[in-house]
């Protein structure tokens, strides 16, 4: 027997049985994110290798060790998405959207890909929500874009679940200091960091604080704040988005080692964290990048937005009840009722009531069976004779209890509304 092919490790299928819950997590990003202002953007899964390695930053992990990266039948080196903001923003400049009213409002949905090892809730193929607001520096379009984030949990009912960490990580001005005030301090104990932070120490030393090792944390907890050494306007922003942050009602933490793992943030960052996923704590992130659009050939525009991680909120969400699931099964029992059950399924679809017929093959019995395994809750039973009589028989599957009706009103009292509204009888 020929060996079986099976999926590639850390990428999955989304089975039918789980597909209500992703409707509704993509159903809720349109009702939330479009009375925003917020349009769609599709976007290519793979781009030049260069958009990312410069957008990213070269000494970032996703660059470095996590993206799916291959030449081209040319010779061009391309690379599977693994994030959507540099993407955003190369479409952003190519398309010349920064002409249009700022700020551009924008959201697209669909898969990322990192090379990283896969568990529960860490795939190497994942979907997120991308949302990303375009050319305006102010802090209230900050608020807007963190509150419509914690919008979309509560349109979920996952409000309750989840904690917002807020934090300002600075900019050009000031967090070069930083930088070098941290290094100092994990340069004086590089002996009691682990091995891939000593790594960082020189090459990316604000990723030292993001580092979960237990070996780490007393060194990471002496740091040095980054609070404390933000500049005044740098301050300034993060006052003004803390305050329209509480005008909004929003419950939140500010938490001074959130410094997110991408080289573009400037100033605001955040993260959505839930204690109910173990090691994958953060269900959404995101923050300021307002000099990557510069840094990729654009003009001088601001930028702030967030990504929500899609398998980590589906794990939060669970099973979905199917909207689709049939609610009735007509049972013919001879070839003239056959006839009529299809044109009543019809009708009956039409109308909205999703609707299977038994195409035969099998006795009543096995009939009501299968309606009890797809938790059909009724059925419309057809004979021959009943469909000269003009009547047939309708179960409800849990009670058992049986009744006849006139074919004729079969729509109406199915729940499709009139009886004239499509049924032929
Ligand atoms: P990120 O923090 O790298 O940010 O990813 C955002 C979210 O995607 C994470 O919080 C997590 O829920 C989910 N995620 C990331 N990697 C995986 C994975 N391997 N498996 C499952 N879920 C994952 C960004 O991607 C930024 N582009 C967000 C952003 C938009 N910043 C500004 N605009």
């Amino acid at each position: 027997m020929p060996e079986q092919i099976r999926a590639i490790r850390g990428v999955r299928d989304i089975l039918p049985a789980e597909a209500p819950t992703w409707q509704t997590l993509e159903a809720a990003a349109r009702e939330v994110f479009e009375p925003c202002g917020y349009r769609e953007l599709r976007l290519p899964l793979f781009e030049r290798t260069e958009l990312f390695a410069r957008g990213i930053g070269e000494t970032t992990d996703v660059v470095e060790k996590e993206m799916y990266t291959f030449q081209d039948r040319s010779g061009e080196s391309v690379t599977l998405r693994p994030e959507a903001t540099a993407a955003v923003a190369r479409a952003y400049i190519e398309h010349g959207l920064f002409t249009q009213p700022k700020p551009v409002r924008l959201y697209t949905v669909g898969p990322m890909f990192r090379y990283e090892r896969p568990q529960a809730g860490r795939y190497r193929q994942f979907h997120q929500v991308n949302v990303e607001a375009l050319g305006e520096a102010a802090p209230a379009l900050d608020a807007e874009v963190v509150g419509m984030l914690m919008a979309y949990f509560a349109r979920l009912g996952l409000a309750d679940r989840l904690a917002l960490h807020v934090n300002s990580i600075g900019d050009a001005a000031c967090r070069p200091a930083f930088r070098a005030a941290l290094a100092a301090h994990l340069e004086a104990n590089l002996g009691r960091l682990c091995e891939e932070c000593r790594g960082r120490v020189g090459r990316n030393p604000l990723r030292v604080l993001d580092c979960k090792k237990p070996d780490c944390q007393p060194v990471i907890e002496k740091a040095p704040s980054i609070l404390d050494a933000l500049c005044g306007p740098c301050r300034e922003h993060f006052d003004r988005v803390r305050a329209y942050l509480e005008a909004l009602g929003l419950r939140y933490e500010v938490t001074p080692r959130l410094v997110r793992g991408l080289d573009y943030y400037v100033r605001t960052t955040f993260e959505v964290l839930t204690g109910e996923l173990g090691a994958q704590n953060a269900v959404a992130g995101g923050g300021r990048y307002d000099g990557l659009i510069e840094l990729l050939g654009g003009p001088a525009d601001p930028g702030i937005g967030f990504a929500i991680g899609m398998e980590r909120v589906a794990l939060l969400l669970g099973p979905r009840p199917d909207p689709a699931a049939a609610a009735v099964l007509l049972v013919p029992l001879g070839e003239p009722a056959l006839r009529r059950c299809l044109a009543l399924a019809q009708a009956l679809r039409a109308t909205g009531v999703p609707t299977e017929v038994a195409y035969g093959g099998r006795k009543l019995r096995g009939e009501l069976e299968r309606a009890n395994r797809l938790g059909i809750p009724r059925v419309l039973i057809l004979g021959d004779d009943e469909l000269a009589a003009g009547v047939a028989t309708l179960r409800d599957m849990r009670s058992g209890e049986q009744r006849r009706i006139p074919l004729r009103e079969a729509v109406a009292v199915l729940g499709g509304g009139p009886a004239a509204a499509g049924d032929r009888a």
